[in-house]
């Protein structure tokens, strides 16, 4: 029999799923080259029958927008939204009943995701945001003069872009400072599980099952944590989105608690290591490149720019998954009614159609309509927090340094799902 052509050769199917081919970044970028050329909406099937279900990779932008765009014709319910094994989803299914080991706004489709996403739009609106910006810009100073503390060599992700976002994200969730590692473990058992520095527990050296469990278990303990704030912030609120949350209403209900749980654990979650990684991509780009800093520092109007083309270059979440309503064409390929989609955003904003030499850092690339915070119904929800915690940390970092050079190797996050830099030693010198 024919070998089918719209299959990907092992090799590649491999490397698309492979956490290492994350961190080598470059062979995977040459990959989606060559596939956005050839077969730009191709098969991925397990070598081994029944190791996961296969999808389909999309790796053009125009089809990835076009994906993200229609909620009614690719749905993020039916099956998980992120690459899981099998292995991982029985599991995951045994223990809550569900793909998801979290229920959340990501896994929610028309007509409950609208109700959900209502309730917190506003509070992530610019308008009420600038109501954070000095609490913020606080956290920056304190952040900054610690690692000017340290200095002059440091590993800018683990004294900056690391715990900056994630002191962000517990200050509006309410979590004090003292339980912060507690969360940042959690966190990167949750999505850094498939990095063993990162996770800091040897989840490289176990079983699929045995990380579900340990994931089940952070999963846990994160729905007790936030059950006890809830009734803390029903009992007084406050301005921040846990009492949101805390106090929210749904069809004339509260919310059920795993649901209340879900909501903030996406909330701690997708606002921590996706920014850190666009923090440490933006600073190696400015410590790669001394004029573009002088440039930045003398000309702040320059910044904006700089943490687009940072969240563009980095792609720190880099796919998400749909299952599509119905049959429909795509790229050429008859896919069918209840088939598994990766859209690939690290390919997207690699497209050369879109992006002009895309590998390039160019802090002045206009228009710069990256897909890193997705689009349509379920596009980044923190994406005007996200960008002002960089524009504020970059601001202050900018009054306070010289310079700043690369003091060693940068090494990327082994992870499919949110990638990045997890080490950028860097010279910095205090101005
Ligand atoms: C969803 C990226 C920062 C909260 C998403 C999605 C992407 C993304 C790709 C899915 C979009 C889609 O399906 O179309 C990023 C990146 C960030 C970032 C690259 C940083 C550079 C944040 C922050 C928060 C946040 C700071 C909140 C504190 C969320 C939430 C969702 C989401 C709640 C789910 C929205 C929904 O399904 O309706 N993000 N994100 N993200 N993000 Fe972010």
């Amino acid at each position: 029999m024919a070998a089918d052509p719209t299959i990907l050769p092992t090799a590649v199917a491999k490397q698309v799923i492979d956490p290492h081919a994350y961190a080598e970044w470059d062979g995977l970028l040459d990959t989606f080259d060559r596939l956005r050329e050839q077969s730009p909406v191709a098969k991925v099937v397990p070598e081994q029958e029944g190791l996961f279900e296969p999808f389909w990779l999309v790796t053009r932008y125009d089809d990835v927008m076009r994906i993200s765009k229609d909620n009614a014709g690719f749905l993020n319910n039916p099956k998980p939204v992120v690459f899981s094994f099998n292995e991982a989803i029985e599991f995951s299914r045994a223990a809550t009943g569900s793909n998801m080991l979290v229920d959340s706004l990501v896994v929610f489709d028309a007509p409950i995701h609208p109700k959900y996403r209502k309730l917190t739009q506003d509070w992530f609106m610019p308008r009420n945001l600038g109501r954070i910006e000095s609490e913020i810009r606080d956290l920056a100073h304190r952040t900054v003069d610690r690692m000017i503390d340290l200095g002059p060599e440091i590993d800018f992700v683990k004294e900056v872009a690391g715990p900056y976002p994630l002191r962000v994200v517990m200050q509006i969730l309410g979590v004090p400072p003292e339980d912060e590692p507690r969360m940042q473990m959690l966190t990167q058992q949750l999505f850094g599980g498939q990095d063993a520095d990162l996770s800091g527990t040897g989840m490289e050296d176990m079983t699929p099952e045995q990380v579900v469990q340990l994931v089940a278990g952070a999963v846990k303990t994160f729905e007790d944590y936030f059950a006890d704030l809830a009734e803390k912030r029903r009992a007084n609120p406050t301005g921040d989105v846990a009492s949101v949350i805390a106090n929210a209403t749904v069809d004339g209900e509260p919310l059920p608690p795993r649901d209340m749980a879900g909501y903030y654990i996406i909330v701690a979650t997708a606002g921590h290591d996706t920014t850190s990684a666009s923090t440490a991509g933006a600073m190696q780009a400015l410590a790669g490149d001394p004029e573009q800093f002088a440039r930045v520092k003398a000309d702040r109007s320059l910044l904006a720019g700089i943490v687009e083309e940072a969240i563009r270059w980095t792609s720190p979440v880099q796919h998400f998954m749909r299952t599509a309503a119905e049959d429909v064409e795509i790229g050429g390929q008859q896919i069918k009614a209840g088939d598994w989609m990766m859209i690939n955003y690290v390919a997207a904003n690699h497209d050369p159609a879109q992006f002009d030499n895309p590998r390039r850092f160019d802090a002045a690339r206009s228009p710069n309509r990256h897909l890193a915070f997705g689009a349509g119904a379920h596009q980044c929800l923190g994406l005007h927090l996200a960008r002002m915690e960089m524009r504020i940390l970059f601001e202050v970092l900018l009054d306070r340094i010289a310079a700043v050079e690369p003091a060693g190797e940068a090494r990327r996050a082994t992870s499919t799902f949110v990638g990045g830099l997890k080490s950028l030693p860097l010279r910095v010198t205090p101005a």
